[in-house]
């Protein structure tokens, strides 16, 4: 099976079996016939954070589980659950054409509802874990149906037990075991717009709009997203290529002496968080290539397919590129960045 058309990148790979999940029951089959119970499982969802590196062995389960509603409400909140296979954006934009408003600083992103516990997905202020309510997913192994609650799943930034193996010390990890059938959210009626941001302050400075609405955050958003990240429709991507680093203090104030522009923000836990994208930039990779694989002219932070249809970008390129990337910003800051998408 092609997976080309399954990951925003566009690279080719192939998978030797996929499986479309539309809900438990396929799981169920799937779980009484041995050989595929047995199978090593990749579960994939939009396919928006991934590097295939080659054909995939794992018998590939693509996540379909579709629906939308109101589960319930009280004087608080609004708790509104999605299934795994559902658009993120356009869900996103349900919520507010329902009149449940607080996922409006995630819009764009792409994706699925399933894969947006997986990373923890974050934007301009917000991140899921804020309006996180549970979920529902299945253990691969058994086909038992489990639900999670925030605590259980561990979110961190760009972080969650869904993206950790057992093995690893002091870890109960997910990776690989589970799929993410049903995520429930919990929009508080009592909402506030999140602002902070410096692109929400210009849009609202050239606005002159000093109460935007929930809808118009969205716009907003949907405006500051296209202007600089690429759409994967157009340009072969898969969002933000590496975490933003922290470091001390200490560190960062070597940094600022060498070089005082390095964009900064201060954590509550008292370290520093550090844009990579300015970093790489500072590098000079912003618009440089490697084969295929370059580095987005207005974002270095993204990584882009530049083969397009006709001559798309390997993993192995892009592995390249990233690799050159994480030397040369360790050369010069000492700083080790981190891939974001899952490396397959
Ligand atoms: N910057 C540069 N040069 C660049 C890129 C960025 O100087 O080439 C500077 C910008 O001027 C800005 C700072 O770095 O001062 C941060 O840039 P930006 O606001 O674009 O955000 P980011 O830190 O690069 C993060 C997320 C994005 C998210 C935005 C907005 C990560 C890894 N990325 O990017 O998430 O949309 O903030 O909240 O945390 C994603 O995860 O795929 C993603 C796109």
């Amino acid at each position: 099976v092609p997976l080309r058309p399954y990951n925003s990148f566009g690279i080719v790979a192939r998978a030797q079996t996929l499986l479309r999940v539309t809900g438990e029951a396929d799981l169920r089959q799937l779980a009484e016939d041995r050989q595929l119970a047995a199978a090593p499982k990749f579960v994939l969802g939009g396919g928006s954070n991934i590097v295939l590196t080659g054909d995939v062995k794992p018998v590939v389960l693509k996540v379909e589980v579709m629906g939308r509603r109101l589960v319930s409400q009280d004087d608080k909140a609004w708790i509104v659950e999605a299934g795994g296979g559902e658009n993120w954006h356009e869900i996103v934009r349900w919520t507010l054409a329902q009149g449940y408003p607080g996922l409006e600083n995630l819009a764009l992103i792409p994706g699925t509802v399933g894969a947006s516990p997986v990373q923890n997905i974050g934007a301009y202020g917000v991140e899921l874990q804020d309006r996180f309510d549970s979920l529902d997913a299945v253990d691969l192994a058994t086909g038992r149906v489990f639900t999670l609650d925030a605590a259980q799943c561990a979110f961190g930034y760009r972080d969650s037990v869904f993206k950790h193996v057992a093995a690893e010390p002091g870890g109960f990890g997910l990776a690989g075991k589970v799929l993410i059938l049903r995520v429930r959210f919990r929009l508080p009626k009592a909402w506030k717009p999140v602002l902070g941001y410096l692109d929400l302050e210009k849009k609202m400075a050239a606005t002159g709009e000093q109460h935007p609405s929930a809808q118009q955050i969205f716009d907003w958003i949907c405006d500051i997203r296209r202007a600089k990240l690429p759409d994967p429709r157009v340009i072969g991507n898969a969002g933000s290529f590496f975490k933003n680093p922290t470091v001390s203090r200490e560190q960062c104030a070597d940094i600022i002496a060498r070089d005082p522009k390095v964009v900064h923000y201060l954590l509550a836990d008292g370290t520093v968080k550090l844009a990579a994208g300015w970093l790489i930039d500072a590098c000079g990779w912003k618009g440089k290539s490697v084969g295929n694989a370059g580095v987005f002219e207005k974002q270095a932070l993204v990584l882009v397919n530049r083969g397009g249809d006709a001559n798309p970008v390997t993993g192995g390129e892009v592995m390249t590129l990233a690799r050159a990337i994480q030397t040369s910003v360790y050369e010069r800051f000492g700083i080790r960045l981190e891939p974001e998408p899952v490396v397959v």
